[in-house]
This record gives structure tokens, sequence and C-alpha cells, in this order.
């Protein structure tokens, strides 16, 4: 068993989702890994209710479930237009994707971002004590640890970015994207989840602020943070444990009752446009136009929750995919098969383990994604006498670390059909020697060593206010 840190920890973020016991729904990766973390260390969990009410108070509603203590806020309606649906996710969230196309930029975000960050600092500030360590999480709250230092507040700040930083110069169509950036010369550390992210952040450092990379220093003028590659992992052996559970058994055995003895293709996915699903559909379907020997013999399982539902973009990939997936049926259902089983609900995670594990290809393929623990998740329910094979978009995080998974590149149709066909046709020992290497690094890099690595660093760190 783990030891906690010697202090206690804070953690933030917007979204606050412990576990709740049945454990499932659609979360995403930040509140699966934080509920993780805070279950291995005592401390407590801070963001929004996810409620709103007509008039900001600033009263805090405490909770304890699972061992997980949460402290939360309820936010205006206006708050949610303009901070969450807002400059969360219409400007911020497209653009570190990669997207400039979709991303908006309304100087009335941008206020609303300022004004719940600082929200956050002032709810937040009387809750810090003597050593506690501060760790922040995620574009919603990049400024936060700049309000919290204005407060006075002298405790070791780290922060941890979730999704992609994005190359100097796409970052630098964001409206004043130097203030952003800046806010997080206030943090002690902050990571990020890839090398590439971390070089990004280097490369606007270097050529917009002038400032200067000394192994993990990177110093702007006078103040110095530690920027660190810190890739998150999951829960392995919590999910290890999970895949072999009652619940996940049963689920499997339905999950290959119902697939007749086809094989399965899963992908298990927030309906959000950065994941490529689009673009997973068209590679598929180019699969089924050039095997229709495969016809009735393959199918693929899309599990995609919908997310952020009051924001257009989330509103049209969403109509999107239930054009495409009703085409693709259309053009090649039978009476007795169905191409895609297109589902749009969340799962209890013993039963999405038992339901990867009846998977014989793990078809993860977004466009751009921080990480992706659903690859990780993949990997980790497989059974090691045969375990199924996963094909990785070369731009998720996890990339760099699952390197012997199939890459590919997901805007390619091509690319994905081949890795299906590959996928399907490897034989026993390479899926074996494939996983085992997958599986080595989900298991030694999981949540624990992350969030080990990250406090380490933040407490090694000279608080940045006392410098
Ligand atoms: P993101 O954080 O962008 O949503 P990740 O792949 O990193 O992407 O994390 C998604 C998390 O949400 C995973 O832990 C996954 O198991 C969970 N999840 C996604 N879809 C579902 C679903 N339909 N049911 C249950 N959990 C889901
Ligand atoms: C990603 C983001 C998280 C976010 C999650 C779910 O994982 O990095 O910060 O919580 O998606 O999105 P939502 O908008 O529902 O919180």
């Amino acid at each position: 068993m783990e030891q906690c840190p010697m202090s206690r920890l804070i953690i933030i973020s917007n979204r606050v989702q412990p576990p709740t016991g049945e454990g499932g729904g659609n979360q995403g990766g930040l509140a699966v890994a934080l509920s993780a973390a805070l279950r291995e260390s005592s401390g407590i969990w801070f963001g929004w209710s996810g409620e709103t009410v007509d008039e900001f108070t600033g009263k805090i509603d405490f909770q304890r479930n699972f061992g997980v203590t949460t402290a939360t806020i309820d936010l205006e309606p206006q708050d949610l237009d303009e901070y969450y649906n807002g400059y969360a996710n219409r400007t911020l969230w497209p653009l570190f994707h990669y997207r400039i196309d979709l991303a908006e930029f309304e100087s009335g975000f941008a206020e609303g971002y300022e004004r719940v960050n600082q929200r956050f600092a002032d709810t937040l500030e009387p809750l810090i004590e003597g050593d506690d360590l501060v760790w922040v999480h995620d574009y919603h709250l990049f400024p936060l640890g700049a309000r919290l230092r204005e407060k006075g507040i002298r405790n070791r700040i780290g922060f941890f970015l979730h999704i992609p930083w994005p190359p100097y110069r796409l970052l630098l169509s964001l409206p004043n994207h130097r203030e952003l950036v800046e806010t997080l010369l206030a943090y002690d550390v902050v990571g990020f989840q890839t090398r590439d992210a971390l070089e990004c952040f280097h490369d606007y450092v270097r050529n917009e602020l002038g400032g200067t990379i000394d192994g993990n220093r990177v110093t702007v003028g006078d103040h110095s943070v530690t920027a660190i590659a810190c890739p998150i992992g999951i829960d392995a052996d919590n999910f290890v444990e999970a895949s072999q559970s009652a619940a996940a058994r049963y689920a499997h055995y339905r999950m290959r009752q119902s697939t007749n003895g086809r094989d399965m293709i899963i992908g298990v996915d927030r309906l959000d446009y950065s994941k490529g699903l689009e673009e997973r559909f068209l590679g598929y379907e180019r699969y089924l136009s050039s095997n229709a020997g495969q016809h009735g013999e393959v199918f693929l399982l899309q599990i995609a929750p919908p997310s952020r539902g009051d924001v257009q973009s989330y509103q049209e990939i969403r109509s999107s995919l239930d054009a495409l997936s009703g085409r693709i049926n259309g053009a090649f259902a039978d009476v007795e098969w169905v191409p895609i089983r297109y589902v749009n609900r969340g799962y209890p995670r013993d039963k999405l383990a038992g339901i990867y594990r009846a998977a014989k290809v793990g078809l993860v393929t977004p466009l751009r994604d921080g990480m992706n623990l659903v690859a990780k998740e993949y990997v980790a329910a497989q059974d090691p006498e045969d375990p199924g094979v996963l094909i990785l978009s070369r731009f998720a995080g996890a990339a760099e670390q699952l390197t012997d998974a199939l890459l590919i590149n997901p805007h390619s149709p091509e690319d994905i059909c081949d890795a299906i066909a590959q996928a399907l046709a490897m034989p026993l020992e390479e899926r074996q020697a494939r996983w085992r290497a997958c599986m080595d690094n989900v298991m030694s890099q999981d949540v624990v060593w992350w969030r080990k690595r990250f406090t380490d660093a933040l407490e090694g760190a000279a608080a940045a206010a006392a410098a």
C-alpha cells in the first residue's frame, strides 16, 4: 500500500465527480483519474457542483463518498454560459485540440472565465492550511494559481493540463494568449501529458515570452517554474480487478452471446469532435467495402455518451454521427446482421471492462487527445491468454507510451481500414507480444505513479512566492 504524502492534497478541477459506488457514467478521463488519485491520499476535491443558482453565494457543500471528500460550489447560469460552455468549451477546447475552425473568440467568454476563476480563488482560500499541496487541473482553471497568489497563498501550487498544448503559432490566434500563458508562471510545477505538449510550451516560452529553458526549469524574467511531462495513467490494478468481477464476467458472457461468434470491434468515447468518430466510421465503411467476405462476420460497437450538449459543435457532431451510422447500416446491413451498433449511453465500469474484454479490436482514433484513458483501459481488460489488438491514433497522448499498439493516422480511412484487417488477422503470438508490451506500461505508469511523480515534483519545488 502506497504511503500518504506528508502534506494534505487539495485538488481543484471544474468537474467534481466522486465515485458513486455503482461506478459508471461518462465522467471523462479527468474525473476517473482524480477519483483514483484521491482514494490513495487524504485530501479535498474542490470544484463546481454541476448546479446553478440565481445568485452566486460562495457557499461550499462538503460531502464524503467512498473515501473522497468533495467541496463544491454552485455557479450562476451566466457563469455556465460564459465560462464553461463559452471560454472553456467554445474557445480553449477547440483551439487546444487544433480546431481553430471551431474556436470562438468572444470577449464576454473571457470575462466570465476570469470571474469564475476569481470566485474559485475567493471560496477556496479559507480552506487552504499550513503546508497543504494545492493541485489545480485543466484548461478551465489556468489563472487560478495566479489569483490565489494575489490573495497571499504561499503554499506550493501545481497545475496539470489534461488536454494537448497547441503548437506555438496556433496559440497566437487566441486573443490575450500572453496573459493566459503568463498566469502559468504563478505555479511551482506545471505538468503536461506528453513530451510533445511540453515542447510546444517551451516553444511558446522561448519565442513569445523571451524565456529560457534549463532542464525542467522554465524561466521568464524573475519567475521560474518547473515544467514536466507527466503522463496520466489508469487505476490499473483496480481496472484489472474490475475486469474479473462477477459483473464484468456476466457482461462478457452476455456480449459473447450477442456477438454470435462474430468478431467485435469496440470504440468508447465521449461524443466529442476531437475523438475522430466520423473518420472512424468512414475507415470502417472502407473496410466493409473492400472486405465483402467479412460481412456478417464482424461488427463495430461504438459507445458514445453525449457530452456538452449545449454547445453547437457538439450538437452537430451528434447529428452527423446519427446520419453516418444510419447510412452505413442502411448500405450494408442484412436481416441478421447490423455492421454498427451505435449506443449513446454510459455504462458502469465493471460492465464496461467486461465489454472491452469481449472485443477483438479496440479502435481508439482521436484526431487529437491529451492522453486517452480508454486505450489504457482496453489493454488492462484483456485476457492475457487471448488478448485483443489495440488500434491507436498517433495523435493520442497515449501513443507516446503504447508504442506496440497498431499506430495509425486517424485522418486516413485507408490506414484505419488496413489496421482493422491486420488486427483481425493477427496471429496469437504477435497479439500476446504486443499486448504484453502495452500492459507493462499500463501497469507501471499507472495513476499512482502519475500522482506520485507530480506531487514529488511539487513537494520538491520551492514555493514560488517565497523565491
Ligand atoms: P476524455 O477525458 O476526453 O473523455 P478519456 O479516454 O481520457 O477521454 O477518458 C474517458 C473516460 O470516460 C474513460 O475512463 C472511460 O472509461 C469513461 N467513459 C467514456 N465513455 C463511457 C461510457 N459510455 N460509459 C462509461 N464510461 C465511459
Ligand atoms: C476531458 C477534460 C476534462 C473534462 C472531461 C469531461 O477529460 O480534460 O476536464 O472534465 O473531458 O468533460 P465535461 O465538460 O463533461 O467536464
